[in-house]
C-alpha cells in the first residue's frame, strides 16, 4: 500500500453489516446466494473486525471462539483492493485478538486442494502465505458445494 492510503482495522459494528455483504456480492466466485444469507445471519451471531481503506470499508473478517482456538468464519476483500495487504491485517487483528485472549491456534475451513476451482486455490494461497498449515482434510462427497472440506490451523505467536 502507498503511503498516501490509509488502512485501520476497527471492530464490526451492526452499522457496517450492509457494507460486509455488499463486499460478499462483489465477489460471486466465493460467495454464492446461499452463502451471502448464511453470512448475512451469521453477522448477528460472530465477532468481526471490517477494514477501512482509506475511510471506506474494503474488507471484514468474521470469527467465532472455538474450544481452544478462535476460528475465521468469513473473510472478504472487495476485488479492486486485492493484493493491497488488506486480508493480511485482517488476519493480523485476528491473531492479536487470539494472543489477548491467550489463544495459540486460528482455525479456519475453505474447500480442499482436490476440487479444481482456481479461485479457492487462490485463496488456499493467501492462507498459506501468511503462515497457515494444513490442518484436517474432510470429504464430503454429497456436498455439492464442498466435496473436500479442508481446516487450515495458524500457530501463534505468529512468525511468519
Ligand atoms: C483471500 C483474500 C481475503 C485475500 O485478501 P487480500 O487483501 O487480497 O490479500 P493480501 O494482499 O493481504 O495478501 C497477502 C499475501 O497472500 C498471498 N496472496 C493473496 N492473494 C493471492 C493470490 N490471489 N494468489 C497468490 N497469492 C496470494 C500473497 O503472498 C500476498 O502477499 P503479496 O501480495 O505481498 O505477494 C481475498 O483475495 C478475497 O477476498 N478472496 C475472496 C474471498 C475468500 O477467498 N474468502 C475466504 C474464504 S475461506
Amino acid at each position: 500500500m502507498s503511503a498516501e492510503h490509509t488502512l485501520a482495522i476497527v471492530r464490526l459494528q451492526t452499522a457496517q453489516h450492509a457494507a460486509a455483504l455488499k463486499i460478499a456480492r462483489a465477489l460471486p466466485q466465493w460467495f454464492t446466494v446461499g452463502g451471502v444469507r448464511q453470512l448475512q445471519a451469521d453477522l448477528e451471531q460472530h465477532s468481526g473486525f471490517v477494514a477501512l481503506f482509506d475511510k471506506e470499508p474494503r474488507g471484514f473478517l468474521t470469527w467465532t471462539p472455538d474450544a481452544d482456538a478462535l476460528r475465521l468464519s468469513w473473510m472478504g476483500v472487495h476485488p479492486a483492493h486485492h493484493r493491497q495487504g488488506i486480508g493480511r491485517h485482517l488476519v493480523l487483528s485476528l491473531a492479536e485478538e487470539a494472543c489477548r485472549r491467550g489463544i495459540k491456534r486460528v482455525l479456519v475451513d475453505t474447500l480442499g486442494d482436490s476440487v479444481d476451482y482456481p479461485p479457492y486455490a487462490a485463496t488456499r494461497r493467501f492462507y498459506r502465505a501468511l503462515g497457515f498449515r494444513d490442518h484436517q482434510r474432510t470429504f464430503q462427497p454429497d456436498n455439492p458445494e464442498c466435496k473436500e472440506n479442508l481446516t487450515l490451523l495458524l500457530r501463534l505467536p505468529w512468525t511468519d
